[in-house]
């Protein structure tokens, strides 16, 4: 198992790892969005941000994404219930949607 030092390092490279920030309660979903999303989200030129496949367009998933990140997209562990709503309510609504 010599190689396991390498593979974890690879891991945390690879796993957008988790960010600490935790919005004000009072921050509305564009300001969360600013805050955290729009450095690697940025908004096409007709305005939408994300293309979303049809199941996926739903406030559950994006929350559910930000949450627990995935392999390239880091996850905000310390957003609460409320936050991911109001930030995932933010980008559905500046999502197209297309395909299934
Ligand atoms: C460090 C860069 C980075 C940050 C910061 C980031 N994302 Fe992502 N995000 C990605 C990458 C890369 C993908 C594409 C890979 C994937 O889907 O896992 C992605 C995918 C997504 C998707 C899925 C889009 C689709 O087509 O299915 C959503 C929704 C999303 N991000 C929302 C957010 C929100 C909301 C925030 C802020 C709370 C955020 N992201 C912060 C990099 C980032």
């Amino acid at each position: 198992m010599t190689q396991a030092p390498f593979i974890l390092a690879a891991m945390g490279l690879l796993a957008g790892c988790s960010r600490e920030y935790a919005p004000d309660s009072q921050a509305t979903g564009e300001q969360i969005f600013q805050s955290a999303c729009l450095e690697c989200h940025k908004p096409a030129t007709n305005g939408s941000i994300y293309t979303l496949k049809a199941r996926n367009a739903n406030v559950a998933f994006i929350a559910d994404k930000v949450h627990g990140g995935s392999l390239l997209m880091p996850s905000f562990p310390n957003m609460k219930a409320d936050d991911l709503t109001k930030v995932s309510t933010y980008a559905l609504e500046h999502s197209a949607v297309a395909g299934e």
